[in-house]
């Protein structure tokens, strides 16, 4: 898809067009321009009420030989960067079932948001709204169509310059999440913990980043014990990717840390899961996916940070010499964990990472991972949930979450919590209760983080879309890139 940026009046244009209008009856205020038969005719839907306005809402709208779709944006008082990226999805989707190869759009004005944000709030909704999983099926020649070429119009020349950086932005966002999509979206039989620590190396080469990968060997002479334990059940090797970025001025400092769950398939092992739905634990990686296209963006970027990607990654399978309910494994730190249940694998392949990230004494830590069922029932697919052991660090993501509209709520992490995990045999044990399954996943990471600013995201319930809405199509969201990459750009020690 080639994105450009011309000035002039949109709707004198002569391809497709893509209108955004507000809720309400009027014609929004930015229709002021618009050549008298269109403001008539759009006038006249919203009068007739044909059309309201609603976010996401579209209408396709034939006008003599030229083609309108008209894209609802919501309350003008309510527009953000993330509806308009919403509505950006939404429209370009409604595009390219339309057939059409070519459309021009506008630049909404969002209250304290430039032109450029809004310009690269538009690529990334368009980009990641059109995205398709098409590798491993055959396409029908009308699948075979693509939106080519999206011209964005800018109101004036000084708009436009700042809007070419906004498109070079958000390609590069875009094109991240892309990459982590089609990971996620990957089952586990073209997407092994080895293919994975490929795309990490190949993606360090491109964009200039390191990338070190440990395999079983390496893992077992670091202590990586409780990633080895869970991994003991499979014939794919393990991998651990450690990658670092050095950004402009940054090498001194102390490093920035992400982490993510790489599980490339979780069965739950011999604490194996119901079929019923059990192809979808090919997500399981989306944590890691997303650390991984973070690395990439911010790279790409060019971000003036010390950055740090860790992914521990590998399946979750019930081999013969998988390891059993009761068995207890040394983490790297020390630290034993008693395996209760061999489906709590993500908390004790993150364990190891936490211990790993202890090496680049770090000056903060930000893990994520689709990690409990229980996340999915109390928050739903709207938010991932947030804990942490350190409230101004928990703010700042917070405030990126918000601001990248990957949104994230808050979950207490009292001490109380921490009882639920401890272990008559071991120094922690792996799962809580049965009652706040999200918030003791997270007191036992917590044990691992010691005392560095740290903050965990459980992505259980969004790293997955049911349903194509605005940018998210059905499938793997790609969710988690944004966040990060927000974060890398405003963190403050
Ligand atoms: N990967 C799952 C969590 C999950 C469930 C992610 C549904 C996405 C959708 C995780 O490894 C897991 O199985 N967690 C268990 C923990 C329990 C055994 C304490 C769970 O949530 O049931
Ligand atoms: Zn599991
Ligand atoms: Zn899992």
């Amino acid at each position: 898809m080639k994105f450009s940026v011309a000035t002039g009046n949109l709707t004198a244009r002569k391809e497709p067009l893509i209108l955004g209008i507000a809720e309400g009856k009027d014609l929004p205020p930015w229709a002021g321009g618009w050549v008298p038969p269109i403001r008539k005719a759009v006038q006249d839907l919203l009068k007739a009420k044909r059309f309201h306005g609603k976010l996401n809402e579209t209408f396709l709208l034939p006008l003599g030989s030229q083609w309108i779709i008209l894209i609802g944006v919501g309350k003008k008082e309510d527009l953000t960067l993330d509806r308009v990226r919403q509505a950006a999805g939404t429209a370009s989707r409604r595009a390219l079932a339309a057939g059409f190869e070519s459309v021009a759009r506008g630049l909404l004005p969002v209250k304290g948001a430039t032109a450029e944000q809004v310009a690269q709030a538009v690529v990334e909704g368009t980009v990641l709204g059109t995205y398709r999983f098409t590798q491993l099926r055959t396409l029908s020649p009308n699948e075979k169509k693509e939106l080519k070429a999206v011209t964005l119009v800018a109101p004036s020349a000084r708009d436009a310059a700042a809007a070419k950086t906004g498109v070079r932005k958000g390609l590069i966002l875009a094109e991240a999440v892309v990459w982590a999509r089609d990971m996620v979206n990957k089952p586990s039989n073209r997407l092994t913990p080895t293919m994975m620590a490929q795309e990490a190396k190949a993606a360090a080469r491109k964009f200039g980043f390191r990338c070190q990968v440990f395999d079983p060997k390496a893992q077992r002479r670091l202590g990586m014990n409780a990633l080895l334990g869970v991994a003991r059940g499979s014939r794919e090797p393990s991998q651990f990717m450690a990658m670092e970025y050095k950004g402009p001025g940054s090498s001194s400092k102390k490093p920035l840390v992400f982490l993510g769950k790489g599980i490339t398939f979780d069965s739950g092992g011999i604490s194996i899961k119901p079929s019923e739905k059990m192809e979808l634990m090919k997500y399981d990686m989306s944590g890691g996916a997303a650390v991984l296209g973070a690395m990439r963006a911010v790279a790409q970027l060019k971000l003036p940070v010390h950055l740090v990607g860790l992914v521990p990654a590998t399946e979750n399978l019930p081999g013969g010499s998988a390891q059993k309910p009761g068995d207890v494994v040394k983490a790297l730190g020390g630290k034993t964990i008693e395996v209760i249940n061999t489906d709590a694998e993500g908390r004790l392949v993150l364990a190891d990472a936490l211990g790993y990230a202890k090496r680049y004494k770090p000056a903060a830590l930000v893990d994520l991972a689709t990690l409990t069922g229980a996340c999915v029932v109390a928050l739903g697919q709207h938010c991932m949930g947030l804990m942490t052991n350190n409230a101004p660090w928990g703010a700042q993501v917070k405030e990126a979450a918000e601001k990248s509209g990957e949104r994230a709520w808050e979950l207490p992490l009292w001490p109380e919590y921490t009882e639920a995990v401890k272990s008559d045999v071991a120094d922690v044990k792996n799962v809580g209760d049965g009652k706040a399954g999200t918030i003791t996943a997270a007191a036992f990471l917590k044990e691992f983080a010691g005392d560095t600013p740290w903050v965990h995201l459980d992505i259980a319930g969004v790293a997955w879309a049911d349903a194509d809405k605005g940018y998210l199509r059905k499938g793997g969201t790609g969710i988690g890139v944004r966040l990060l990459v927000e974060l890398a750009k405003s963190w403050k020690k």
